[in-house]
């Protein structure tokens, strides 16, 4: 049986600040079966695109990324926001429907030529994903795809994106 994972969605008026529509995917999380359907669905999507390593920036794109890592037996590397990761890294600033902030990825991640897949669990603006594309790409990775729970198509976070593939499971 397949789940409609639009029901799995909750929607909360005006938080974190007033205007902006809250898509918020802890009911998804909170059921198996409906997090293990999104898992698999870009599971399969990162099977057709050869997928060889995962990026995510910090937070919710570790709950998408990371299983979706753990199945295909690959790795997952995690874009932070600034000050939490050791070692070197390499930084990228962007605007947020609510506020700026900028990642941060590990040099060390991401290994020249290979084919990433950039996940998260929700594309508004596009500045999130856009950044983190940006960091794997400086450091000689191939960004095959990206993959999100959800879509806010009102944003056009695609058009920023249009030269990379996507995948959306629920559209807004
Ligand atoms: C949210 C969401 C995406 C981003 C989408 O993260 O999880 O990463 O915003 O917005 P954009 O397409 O306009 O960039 P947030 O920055 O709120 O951080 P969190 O995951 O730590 O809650
Ligand atoms: N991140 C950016 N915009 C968001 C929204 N409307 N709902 C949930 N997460 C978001």
């Amino acid at each position: 049986m397949t789940l409609e994972l639009k029901d799995y969605i909750a929607t909360i008026p005006d938080y974190p600040e007033k205007g902006v529509i809250f898509r918020d995917i802890s009911p998804l999380m909170a059921d198996g079966t409906a997090y293990r359907q999104a898992t698999n669905e870009i599971v399969q999507y990162a099977r057709e695109k050869n997928v060889e390593m995962i990026v995510g920036p910090e937070a919710r794109g570790f709950i998408v990324g990371c299983p979706v890592a753990y199945q295909l037996g690959i790795g997952f590397a995690p874009a932070r926001k600034k000050g939490k990761l050791p070692n070197e890294t390499i930084s990228a600033t962007y605007n947020l429907e609510y506020g700026t902030a900028e990642l941060q990825l590990q040099k060390l991640a991401i290994k020249p030529g290979q084919r990433v897949l950039v996940t998260d669990d929700l594309l508004a603006t596009g500045g999130t994903i856009s950044a983190t594309i940006e960091m794997v790409e400086r450091l000689g990775g191939i960004v095959v795809g990206t993959a999100f729970i959800i879509e806010l198509t009102e944003l056009k976070g695609r058009e920023k994106i249009k030269d990379y593939d996507m995948l959306s499971l629920i559209k807004y």
